[in-house]
């Protein structure tokens, strides 16, 4: 039996219901980048850190039955959902490796595009991680990435201070565990030296107002790591009750703002 392999972010049922809504708010940015890119029918994605399989599925309805997706997932209960979501699907061109993108190597495939969402930021060494597909990915194969450039720039306005503090454990808590935010700031500079060339860094970050579909997902994000936080001895329940009160409070306000935590999709050719 295997068990559960956690970490900083949990692997619980909240957490892979909250990557879910994640997904569906960042759909349309990310099928434009992946058009951008040139994914299409027939052709072979390598999917890292594929969490619970939302992009995943997506992807294999895009390269269809002559395509596939290669997804990489060290999770048990994401693999388990993944897998369900492929069967309730009939998605039969999703290939599933259970394994752990830092201790174990990538599967070998003649691969056209790797995709890496939300994962640098988690991993320990992401030389290592950035040398492991370079080895994997053939010529004029494309690596395609969405992490996070700058997550301080995620605030309100007017602005919470305590959801500024909040903001700070979250940064914390992620270096604690051998992560680092910012995941996409040494990507450019690891690829060229990995023998990749970049065809493309682009900002995404958004300015909401409460009624947006996306604000959801910043908001949703607070909820679900607050009590993670408390368990970790960071915070009390009173700064979560008092950070609760000022979202619904912002919440309300008709002319309330949030500023995203700003996302770099990076595309990289090997040459
Ligand atoms: C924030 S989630 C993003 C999931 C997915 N890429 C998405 O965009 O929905 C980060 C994922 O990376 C996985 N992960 C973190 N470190 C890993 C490692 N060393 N090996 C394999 N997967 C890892 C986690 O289990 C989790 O599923």
């Amino acid at each position: 039996m295997t068990t559960e392999r956690d970490y900083v972010l949990g692997t619980h049922d909240e957490e892979l219901a909250r990557l879910g809504l994640q997904h569906r708010v960042w759909r349309s940015v990310v099928l434009d980048c992946w058009q951008r890119a040139g994914i299409t029918v027939g052709k072979r994605v390598l999917d890292i850190g594929a969490g619970p399989g939302y992009a995943a599925v997506d992807l294999a309805e895009i390269v269809g039955p002559t395509g596939e997706v290669i997804a990489i997932e060290r999770s048990k209960n994401f693999v388990d959902a993944m897998e369900d979501a492929c069967r309730v699907r009939s998605l039969t061109n999703v290939k599933i490796h259970e394994l752990d993108l830092m201790a174990d190597e990538l599967p070998k495939g003649d691969y056209d595009f790797s995709w890496c969402r939300w994962v640098v930021s988690f991993v320990n060494d992401p030389a290592l991680l950035i040398k492991k597909l370079a080895d994997v990915m053939q010529k004029s194969s494309v690596a395609i990435f969405h992490e996070y450039g700058h997550y301080e720039t995620w605030h309100f306005l007017p602005r919470l201070a305590n959801q500024e503090r909040f903001r700070e454990h979250v940064i914390a808590t992620w270096r604690e565990s051998g992560g680092e935010p910012d995941g996409a700031a040494r990507l450019p500079t690891l690829l060229a030296a990995n023998g990749f060339f970049i065809r493309s860094v682009t900002p995404h970050i958004f300015c909401l107002r409460p009624a947006d579909y996306m604000w959801q997902w910043p908001a949703t994000f607070i909820e679900i790591y607050l009590p993670r936080l408390i368990e970790m001895g960071r915070i009390d329940q009173k700064f979560a009750d008092t950070l609760r009160a000022d979202l619904a409070r912002t919440e309300a306000g008709p002319n309330s703002l949030m500023i995203t935590p700003l996302v770099l999709e990076i595309v990289a050719e090997k040459l």
